[in-house]
């Protein structure tokens, strides 16, 4: 690809500005500074920098984030801070969505990528991908309770929810502690699904979804990238 092509691509300005900007030497090739604008490079084999930050061509960027509260699973909104905020300017180009949705409370893990092929692999009913969650509830969750999310829980509109397991890990007169494992991805899903059964959610964190588990060294609002490992097993 022609030098002056590749960095109008990368948004490094029109065809007129990135030629300017490659004649007055702003831009090495594997450590030369070219000022041929016609210059071809490989994109998949040539270091390209431009006045000393190295480009990144990639296509498909994967991103884990620990959501914090207060913050929507969203690319845009007027009025609340949404997830691609808490990301770097560096991403911008790569305009990465969330993949599914946690509401405004929930925290925990949240895939985000452009890649929307798998983020449909991810979240199709039909693939019937896995989503693990902790919550904290209100009042005491009981064996009948853990027996209704293993047969389906009738939601508030009338849904019958596919099986979930619900594990109680610690109660008091007061809470339960909960780890609950869905397979469908409905509005509110696992809130509703507590409701339905006469229960409040005070907390509520994704841990994992699918093959890919929240990295618990990631405090609450950072993100990195996936590994080649956990995106591998993602896609498989
Ligand atoms: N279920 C909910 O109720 N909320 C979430 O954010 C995710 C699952």
């Amino acid at each position: 690809m022609r030098l002056d092509k590749l960095l109008a691509n990368e948004d490094f300005g029109s065809r007129k500005e990135v030629k300017k900007l490659i004649k007055k030497g702003s831009v090495q090739v594997d450590g030369e500074v070219i000022k041929d604008v016609s210059h071809h490079v490989d994109p998949n084999q040539s270091e390209v920098v431009v006045n000393g930050n190295v480009i990144d061509y990639r296509e498909f960027v994967y991103i884990m984030l620990n959501k914090p509260k207060g913050v929507i699973s969203a690319t845009e909104d007027s009025r609340h801070e949404c997830v691609t905020d808490l990301l770097d300017p560096f991403y911008d180009k790569f305009n990465l969505f969330p993949v599914g949705r946690l509401d405004k409370d929930t925290v925990g893990l949240l895939l985000l990528t452009n890649d929307g092929e798998l983020a449909h692999q991810l979240t199709s009913p039909r693939k019937k991908v896995d989503k693990i969650y902790e919550a904290t509830i209100n009042g005491v969750v009981t064996e009948e309770d853990v027996q209704a999310f293993k047969e389906g829980v009738i939601l508030d509109d009338d849904y019958v929810t596919k099986p979930a397991e619900l594990e109680v890990t610690e109660t008091t007169d007061e809470h339960s502690w909960v780890v609950v494992t869905i397979s469908e991805g409905k509005f509110h899903q696992v809130k509703r699904m507590f409701q339905a059964r006469g229960h409040e959610v005070r907390f509520l964190k994704r841990r994992q979804m699918g093959s890919l588990s929240l990295d618990e060294q990631l405090p609450l609002g950072e993100y990195r990238e996936l590994t080649e490992q956990e995106l591998d097993q993602l896609k498989t």
